[in-house]
């Protein structure tokens, strides 16, 4: 026998294979961060961030950061998790890693960085998206974008952000991959896993092996999230009788990202009743210091525009906003012309298309067989946890482990339903951002959920 020519071939392949993949390797070596100021010392698990291109003819690009599982904990059989915010306008960076999931926490001054003990990456390599442009160090170089964002586009915006991070990132590609995000990532999150579910159909193999994904106090259904809100201010003392019935009547067959003139005039009534609570976090105190971004009612109602908004927003504010950060983190490579925040009001006051439901797209998801949990901080009033299980509820799944208490430490953790296609979780005392203010008890839910057992009883 001489020279095997299949030795021959792969020699051949190897070359045109090593010319195709040289530049993404480059990308993503180029994307390697060394270490973030103020962060802690030999933390034991790699971060790149970057931008990757999504539009070449807008000059749209998205920027993200991936914290990998510490290299103790196997990063390489772990799977990929995505974690997207919501608002919509919010970033990623602001909110999930630097208050809820990630592995580093921001002191006040704003200039230094600790560890977050029950941070998701223990469990998971964690990727966070600043979503849409125009959010966080996500930009695009047509300004009219920002004017224009809206469902659609950010769904097919993060796709392509995704197609091309796993050609960045071979090493993920066929990965198990899941997606996570709270608030208005509760369209997010179903509407990219759709894409990806009808992209990747009927493919062996895919690059995306994507397996299922997780909401929290996520906008799911405008009419029974409605219904669910108005009830739990009503049910939780925090308005009147009337006001209730006027809510009831003004909003609940509209859009809730644009209300009708009625019903922003029934939820102005509603602020004031409320008064100076936390309304992502009913029981804590509200921050003194963002009073102004609060009760500045930039011409809607600002709680479906945000996310939780206390006093640590201000550090990420500080962090993110210094020089030596964005050139550690990659990020603002073309020097935009305004500072970097943690909601884009541009973004969040022009969005354009916001469909009304989600549930269409769940009902096709759960027939797909993909795994789909949706959880609850039960103090939220934002997108609280009646609002959540009125919606599911008129997906009318049939039961298969009705309604539990589950357990935390011997303590109550929050409860449970387990249905045909769909896990529901409540996690007591949470608000809104249910990571930010039970983390053990978040972390608990990310391993059942990995795991595919329901929550422990
Ligand atoms: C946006 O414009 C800057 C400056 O011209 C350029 O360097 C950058 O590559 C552009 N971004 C995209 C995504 O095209
Ligand atoms: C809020 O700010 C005021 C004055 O700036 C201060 O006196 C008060 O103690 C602060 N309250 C809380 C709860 O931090
Ligand atoms: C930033 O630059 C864009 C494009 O040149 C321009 O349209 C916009 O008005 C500028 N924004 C600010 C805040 O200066
Ligand atoms: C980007 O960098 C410029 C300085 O080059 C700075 O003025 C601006 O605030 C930064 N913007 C963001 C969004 O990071
Ligand atoms: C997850 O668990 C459910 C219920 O126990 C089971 O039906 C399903 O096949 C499991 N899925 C995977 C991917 O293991």
């Amino acid at each position: 026998m001489g020279f095997p020519s299949w030795l021959c071939l792969c020699l051949h392949l190897f070359i045109i294979l090593g010319i195709c993949v040289a530049s993404p390797l480059g990308d993503q070596k180029r994307d390697r961060i060394t270490e973030l100021p103020g962060q802690p010392k030999n933390v034991g698990f790699a971060q790149y961030s970057g931008y990757v291109t999504v539009n070449k003819e807008s000059g749209r690009a998205l920027f993200y950061w991936l914290t990998e599982a510490s290299t103790n904990r196997g990063p390489k059989s772990r799977p990929l998790l995505l974690w997207l915010n919501g608002g919509p306008g919010c970033s990623s960076i602001a909110y999930g890693a630097s208050e809820e999931i990630g592995p580093f926490r921001i002191r006040p001054d704003g200039t230094s960085l600790y560890s977050n003990p029950y941070a998701w990456n223990k469990l998971a390599n964690i990727l966070f998206l600043d979503s849409p442009a125009g959010v966080g160090f996500s930009y695009t170089n047509k300004t009219s974008d920002l004017f224009t964002m809206g469902d659609r586009r950010t769904a097919e915006d993060a796709y392509a952000f995704l197609v091309n991070w796993f050609e960045r990132f071979p090493q993920y590609r066929h990965r198990e991959f899941y997606i996570a995000g709270e608030s208005y990532a509760g369209h997010f999150v179903p509407q990219l896993a759709q894409i990806i579910y009808q992209k990747s159909k009927g493919i062996k193999n895919p690059v995306i092996n994507f397996k299922g994904f997780m909401v929290g106090n996520a906008v799911t259904d405008d009419y029974h999230d409605y219904i669910g809100t108005f009830e739990y201010w009503w049910t939780h003392g925090l308005i009147s009788d009337s006001t209730y019935r006027m809510l009831r009547k003004a909003c609940t067959s509209g859009s809730s990202l644009h209300p009708t003139v009625q019903c922003m005039e029934a939820l102005r009534v509603a602020v004031l009743e409320q008064g100076n609570i936390d309304p992502y976090s009913i029981y804590t105190r509200p921050c003194n210091n963002t009073a102004p971004l609060r009760h500045g009612l930039r011409g809607r109602y600002p709680w479906m525009s945000r996310a939780y908004d206390p006093c640590t927003e201000r550090f990420a504010d500080l962090y993110f906003n210094r020089p030596e950060v964005q050139k550690a983190l990659h990020a603002n490579t073309t020097g935009m012309n305004y500072s970097w925040k943690s909601c884009s009001d541009i973004v969040g006051n022009y969005w354009a298309d916001s469909p009304l439901s989600m549930l269409p797209i769940y009902r096709e998801l759960i027939q797909a067989g993909l795994r789909i949990w949706v959880f609850s901080g039960d103090t939220d009033a934002v997108v609280p946890v009646t609002a959540t299980r009125y919606s599911i509820d008129a997906l009318t799944l049939p039961t298969i482990v009705n309604w539990y208490p589950w357990n935390d430490n011997g303590k109550v953790g929050g409860w449970s339903q387990v249905y045909k296609g769909l896990t529901l979780v409540t996690v007591t005392g949470a608000g809104h951002e249910v990571p930010l203010h039970k983390p053990r008890q978040a972390f608990i839910l990310l391993r059942s959920f990995l795991e595919n057992k329901s929550m422990p009883s």
